[in-house]
């Protein structure tokens, strides 16, 4: 897949998801072949003060091939000043989240409700797509209870949007029944940009299945929790490594910038996902989930890993 002059060879992306996909764990996808790194979704209102929070999940590593710098929000002005921030420099692609479902997010307008303002989602890739030489993407669901996506795809198209990524379940579905991969297959046909397949990737069978559909490239989401060698075992790469260095390397990359107290609590979810094929570590999957100390959590971890 070629973006301009950004070439994807292995058209391997990981999914933006927030509370999840920090720098960390990005660095030990990428590590493993994720060529497109998404940040989590960056506010564009918050980005007009550029509060702490916001500026720590535009931190990336060197490691990190391919940066895609996701913002959200519903507001032209606000929007296009946000591509203009600073902040957003060290990314070389910047994506629009018109796909999140979050009752938050969708109250406001934003992520999928965009879907069902097709003239402010426009608006709104016009305004980003005139005020950054980079290249702006869309990430965006079936529609908010039937499918529209071929429309809304053409429309992104046509506002001058780079590629787009579907995610081929309805708002109304949230993460239930199971991605379209019709739907995905159907505007990868139609569109001249690349199309990226999204939804229920999690093995070598199912990438496969989704390149069945002609989609440019896949990304992945939940099935890289707890598993950041999914994007080697897709290409038929078993991983056979030492899963605690990557873990220890994860954290060791998170300590950089976070402190103990937020990361103990946070780690909590990774720990459990990376540890979640073990049988019999029920004892010590608990403690994992318990624990207030990021030090006896990696001794934990080395006992049930090694
Ligand atoms: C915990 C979590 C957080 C997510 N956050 C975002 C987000 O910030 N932006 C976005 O576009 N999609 C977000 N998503 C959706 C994923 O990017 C992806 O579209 C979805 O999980 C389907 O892919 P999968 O089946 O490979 O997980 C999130 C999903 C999950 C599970």
């Amino acid at each position: 897949m070629k973006v301009g002059n950004i070439v994807f060879e292995k058209g391997l992306f990981l999914a933006p998801m927030a509370g999840v996909s920090d720098v960390g764990f990005r660095s030990v996808c990428s590590d493993f072949g994720a060529e497109g790194c998404f940040s989590e979704m960056l506010s564009c209102r918050a980005m007009l003060h550029n509060p702490s929070k916001t500026v720590l999940m535009t931190i990336v590593e060197p490691n990190e091939k391919i940066k895609i710098g996701q913002i959200f929000g519903h507001e032209p002005e606000i929007m296009a000043k946000a591509v203009r921030n600073p902040l957003l420099d060290k990314y070389d692609i910047i994506d629009i989240n018109m796909g999140c479902p979050a009752p938050k997010v969708v109250k406001n307008g934003e992520g999928c409700a965009l879907m069902s303002n097709v003239c402010l989602a426009e608006k709104i890739i016009k305004a980003c797509v005139e005020n950054t030489k980079r290249p702006v993407s869309v990430k965006f669901r079936l529609g908010k209870d039937k499918d529209i996506s071929l429309e809304f795809g053409k429309m992104c198209q046509e506002a001058g949007a780079s590629f787009v990524t579907l995610h081929a379940r309805t708002l109304e579905q949230g993460y239930s029944g199971k991605a379209n991969y019709d739907a995905i297959a159907k505007l990868s046909q139609s569109l001249e940009i690349p199309v990226i397949g999204n939804g229920d990737v999690v093995d070598k069978q199912s990438y496969n299945r989704m390149l069945t559909t002609g989609a440019s490239a896949v990304m992945i989401g939940r099935g890289a929790q707890g598993k950041p060698w999914i994007f080697q075992e897709v290409l038929g790469q078993t991983f056979d490594g030492d899963k605690y260095k990557v873990i220890e390397k994860h954290l060791t990359i998170l300590r950089k910038y976070y402190n103990e107290d937020w990361l103990k609590l946070y780690m909590r979810k990774h720990f459990l996902w990376y540890t979640s094929d073990l049988k019999f570590a029920a004892e010590a999957r608990l403690k994992l989930a318990t624990t207030q100390n990021l030090d006896e959590s990696m001794e934990i971890l080395k006992q049930l890993l090694k």
